[in-house]
């Protein structure tokens, strides 16, 4: 195949850089598209030190029709869109709900709306399962009412490609739900840059452990769990990264079972937090600070994924450990600190 180019929308930012690492190293030619609005430019020399290329980049806010539409005219020769740009805070998104609601649904209807290709990879959440009645959780699970703006726009948007996937009979789309990733590339040159104070736990774990907060707050220990605090399904943002390139794989060679697909993507393993900080401690040596707090408003108990179908269908599976998970982690940490461009994020 000659034209291998794909665009990546939110392509400097956590999940986005490391699949634009994964399709450069298949040979995929890859242009981003990203507004900044949440993280660094930074990203496209980590990105060239891994790959030897640098992504063409285009600074755009998927909002802007106008932009969206130049965008496409000017390159009508996409083999396919991985469309991750979104804003991503669940607190946020309580706070800022239209913000979210604008941000979120016009960038993916102005995509929709002018997309030159017919292949599209949708960055979706395992949140939309909510407390899911049975575990672990298959693609055909309820779909339970939206916790927060955020996991709504994850549900509408959903709903927006499936509606134009039953009148577009050429376009063909996969939704992919993400379990909890963590972790960054081997080399340390890419990885997570929360803004602000962290709300997830791996980011949280390592700025403790690196002394940048007094301890960690576990939120909760009485759930219904093996030792009282909430499981979720931790995988290698990398290994995520590869599923991105099998999905997109899937829609080119034309393996798809409907133009409309779902798939989850996770290890198949719940681990609890109390398990998470065990294996933190084991991988890296760090003895890490904790105090258990009240629960956090919104969590789960539990939710880790059914992955059959994504081993099946897309030929993938994920393969990095959860101790190898938050090594990668622990050692981007201790690379930020150091770095003059990322030292910023973490103040
Ligand atoms: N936790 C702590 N202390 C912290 C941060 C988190 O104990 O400082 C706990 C949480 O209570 C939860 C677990 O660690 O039990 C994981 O929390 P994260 O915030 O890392 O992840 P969530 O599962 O809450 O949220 C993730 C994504 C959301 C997505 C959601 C879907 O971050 O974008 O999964 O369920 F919506």
């Amino acid at each position: 195949m000659n034209n291998k180019k794909i665009l990546v929308t939110g392509g400097l930012g956590f999940i986005g850089s490391h699949t634009v690492v994964a399709l450069i190293n298949k040979g995929f030619k890859v242009i981003i598209i990203d507004n900044l609005s949440n993280c660094h430019t930074e990203v496209l020399n980590g990105i060239q030190k891994i790959t030897g290329e640098t992504p063409e980049f285009h600074e755009i806010d998927l909002r802007e029709k106008k932009k969206v539409k130049q965008f496409f005219e000017k390159n009508d020769d996409l083999l396919g869109i991985i469309h991750f740009a979104a804003s991503k805070s669940v607190g946020e998104s309580i706070k800022k709900p239209l913000m979210y609601y604008e941000n979120n649904l016009c960038g993916l209807l102005n995509i929709l709306s002018f997309q030159s290709s017919s292949n599209l990879i949708f960055s979706s959440s395992c949140t939309v399962y909510g407390e899911a009645d049975k575990l672990p959780i298959s693609e055909n699970a309820p779909i339970k009412k939206a916790e927060s703006p955020y996991g709504n726009t994850k549900q509408i948007g959903e709903e927006i490609i499936r509606d134009f996937c039953r009148v577009e009979n050429d376009f063909k789309a996969i939704a992919l739900r993400y379990f909890n990733p963590i972790g960054a590339h081997s080399s340390a040159e890419i990885g997570e840059l929360p803004l602000g104070t962290p709300q997830n736990l791996i980011p949280y774990i390592t700025q403790t452990a690196i002394g940048q907060r007094e301890y960690l707050s576990v939120f909760g220990n009485d759930y219904f769990t093996v030792d009282g605090t909430p499981v979720r399904d931790y995988i290698h943002v990398m290994d995520l990264a590869e599923a991105h390139v099998a999905a997109l794989n899937h829609l080119i060679e034309g393996k798809e079972e409907t133009n409309y697909e779902v798939f989850n993507l996770g290890t198949g393993r719940g681990n609890s937090v109390l398990q998470v900080i065990r294996s933190f401690e084991k991988a890296t040596g760090q003895q890490l600070f904790y105090k258990v707090e009240n629960r956090r408003e919104g969590d789960i108990t539990a939710a880790y994924a059914n992955v059959e179908k994504a081993n099946k269908k897309l030929g993938w599976q994920a393969v990095r450990s959860l101790e190898e998970s938050l090594k990668s982690a622990w050692e981007w940490q201790k690379r930020c600190v150091k770095h003059k461009k990322y030292r910023l994020y973490f103040l």
